[in-house]
């Protein structure tokens, strides 16, 4: 997402109009709403294939016994649950290799494969005296250590010592394994750098939910993260910009006495420690190296891979204006941000970055970008005319595929896979090529239809920087994704064949996300959301269901201390013109069994003001309406104060 940036010029109606889009109010029957408001015991997040609740419960000892069938191939999951089971309950846990029946734990390779499970199923079997995991291999048993975490009380999640608890789980018989085997989040850390330790942080939280790739988006505008040995600029000049916070893409130009001193990057150590760390919990890290488009921040290192003249005067983006989207795609560059595709130089420049990132990188794949790249510096270089002229080239789509078709030769010549955004797709490009969808879904069918393999996250269901609620709470994206909406995603489009769909992922650009913590309130809940989409049969997912099971994560994250989102709580506005042009608010909440209440007098509503039951026409001189959700007598939404203004704007004229 990276036009948000045009999108902040955008209008209050803009804003207006995705926020009220993306969600289907949904009836529920009073039966469904009675059973949310019991809390499920077994909340499971991505809902397992199949799972069976038996009598009884398993309670943990002081002391348990952990025994591995082959304790080094499942060394990882042994720690893990060594350390999240015995740092909230102060058991010892140790590991045994005496004989299984000795131990409470019991983690078992299958000798003969069990075809069902593939390589990342598992089976989990709890009963009063022991628990078993079974796997055909090491990430099985990983994922059903997870899932068994789950079945602890909350306070399972904590960091430190919680006394006076009694650590029983309920017996059950799981059978679980993934819809798909890419189950992504991308993290981007070039608009806002974020550190190693941070970094580990995020995985830490996605493993919890089964994610197995963390794609990495190391180089945009506003940064370069990657050390490159022989390109010191890269990260000497290229990993820095002037700190600016406020809604990002409107910030005024930085002046040359600003210092150039916020940003960062990751050595090569750094990156194999994060790969490692990442592949201990079965995640792979996927680098993307961003071009043509996106480029300032080489540019600005390398002012020669542009062709434009006066390059050497450009800086890395502070988060300032570059671009134009007011004419739609491709954008207008106000200056430069591309590699020049008619200059050698650029794809000695590549082959020396894939190089060191192919060889950093163990994943198989390397994704190069190549979205939303603008054409008007091309359209008028004679660099690029006379390649066009040379290559026979008829229009600047087939000037970024002869490009894309070189970066491709080198990526496959490093021995890696070339993935890029679905751009890439319009210029001709080998179907060898992999794309990631991002625009509407068509991209994604139609390069399945090419027989290309396909990842799919579509900006309207995939996009976790958009935002979650209303423009009035959540810093402004010029879009909306709501929970909701992010659990409809089906990274299977209707209409084609399913194996060309490797998996699906959420996307974080993090423009508008300067911390960590907020990196996280952007993730959860709507990384439930699309990881029960990529991992859960489809015929299990239930709105109702799953929002029930996201209640019982909100207070295990309360616990782990990791930020989320309760957005989902607000209510959602609705505004239009009665026949005689008044105004008239609709009010209505994503959360089934929620009351509204209201105020127009600038107080602070609790459940003793007006309930909301039907369309509200604003008192003549009311400036705010306040609103808050309840579920019975617990508040559960934030305050929310909308300008009578602001509705006013949307509704269109009086
Ligand atoms: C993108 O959001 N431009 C891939």
């Amino acid at each position: 997402m990276k036009h948000t940036l045009l999108a902040l010029c955008c209008s209050a109606f803009c804003l207006t109009a995705f926020s009220q889009t993306s969600v289907k109010p949904t009836i529920i029957p009073a039966s469904v709403i009675s059973v949310l408001n019991t809390p499920p015991e077994i909340a499971i997040i991505p809902e397992p294939v199949s799972l069976t609740k038996g009598e009884g419960h398993f309670v943990l000892p002081e002391n348990v016994a952990i025994h591995a069938t082959v304790a080094a191939d499942l060394k990882q999951a042994i720690s893990f649950l060594q350390e999240r089971l015995s740092q909230p309950t102060g058991s010892y846990v140790s590991t045994t290799t005496g004989s299984t029946a000795t131990a409470q734990i019991r983690l078992i390779l299958n000798e003969k494969e069990n075809h069902l499970l593939g390589t990342e199923g598992y089976q989990l079997s709890v009963t009063p005296s022991h628990i078993t995991i079974r796997a055909n291999k090491p990430a099985g048993i990983f994922y059903g250590a997870q899932s068994l975490i789950q079945l602890f009380p909350k306070e399972i999640e904590s960091k430190e010592l919680v006394e006076n608890i009694e650590w029983a789980i309920p017996c059950v018989e799981v059978t679980d394994y993934p819809r798909l085997g890419w189950r992504g989040l991308m993290f981007d850390v070039a608009r806002h750098f974020f550190t190693k330790e941070e970094v580990k942080q995020y995985i830490n939280a996605m493993v919890r939910y089964k994610y197995n790739i963390l794609h990495l988006h190391l180089t945009d505008d506003e940064g370069w993260r990657i050390e490159i040995k022989g390109l010191p600029k890269l990260t000497e000049v290229g990993a820095w910009s002037v700190k600016k916070v406020g809604t990002f893409g409107d910030f005024i130009p930085p002046t040359a006495d600003e210092p150039r001193n916020y940003g960062g990057f990751y050595t090569q150590d750094d990156i194999r420690e994060l790969v490692k760390y990442a592949k201990e919990r079965f995640v792979n890290i996927m680098p993307e190296i961003d071009v043509p488009g996106h480029s300032l921040a080489t540019i600005a290192s390398y002012p020669e891979l542009s062709c434009t003249p006066g390059a050497e005067n450009y800086k890395v983006r502070s988060g300032e204006k570059i671009m134009d989207w007011s004419r739609g795609a491709p954008p207008t560059a106000l200056i430069d941000n591309t590699l020049c595709p008619a200059n050698e130089k650029v794809y000695s420049f590549l082959d020396t970055v894939i190089t060191q990132v192919a060889a950093l990188f163990p994943f198989e794949y390397i994704h190069m970008g190549g979205d939303e790249a603008p054409f008007n510096f091309w359209e008028k270089n004679d660099a690029v005319k006379a390649l066009m002229q040379r290559e026979g080239l008829k229009d600047m789509h087939q000037v970024q595929g002869y490009f894309e078709k070189r970066v491709q030769k080198i990526v496959e010549a490093k021995g890696k896979k070339f993935i890029g955004w679905d751009e890439i797709m319009a210029g001709g490009l080998p179907t060898s090529a992999a794309v990631m969808n991002w625009r509407d879904v068509k991209y994604g069918k139609e390069a399945a239809l090419q027989k290309r393999e396909v990842v799919m996250s579509p900006a309207a269901y995939a996009y976790i920087d958009y935002m979650q609620a209303d423009a009035i709470t959540e810093p402004r994206v010029y879009a909306s994704l709501r929970l909701s909406k992010a659990y409809e995603f089906d990274p299977i489009p209707a209409g084609v064949d399913p194996k060309y769909i490797k998996g699906g992922q959420a996307n974080l650009w993090t423009e508008q996300v300067f911390t960590i913590r907020q990196a996280e309130y952007m993730t959860w809940p709507r990384g439930m959301a699309i990881a029960e989409s990529v991992w859960s049969p489809v015929e299990k997912k239930n709105w109702p269901n799953f929002f029930a099971r996201v209640e019982q994560h909100f207070k295990r994250l309360d616990v782990a201390e990791t930020k989320y989102a309760p957005s989902v709580y607000d209510p959602i506005f609705k505004v239009s013109r009665t026949a005689d042009r008044q105004l008239s608010i609709e009010l209505s909440t994503e959360v089934p069994g929620l009351d509204i209440y209201y105020s127009f007098d600038n107080s602070f509503p609790d459940r003793f003001y007006p309930k909301y039951r039907e369309k509200l026409t604003p008192p003549k001189d009311a400036t705010m309406l306040k609103v808050i959700t309840y579920r019975g007598k617990n508040p559960v939404g934030r305050m929310m104060n909308m300008p009578i203004e602001e509705m006013n704007k949307r509704a269109g004229k009086k």
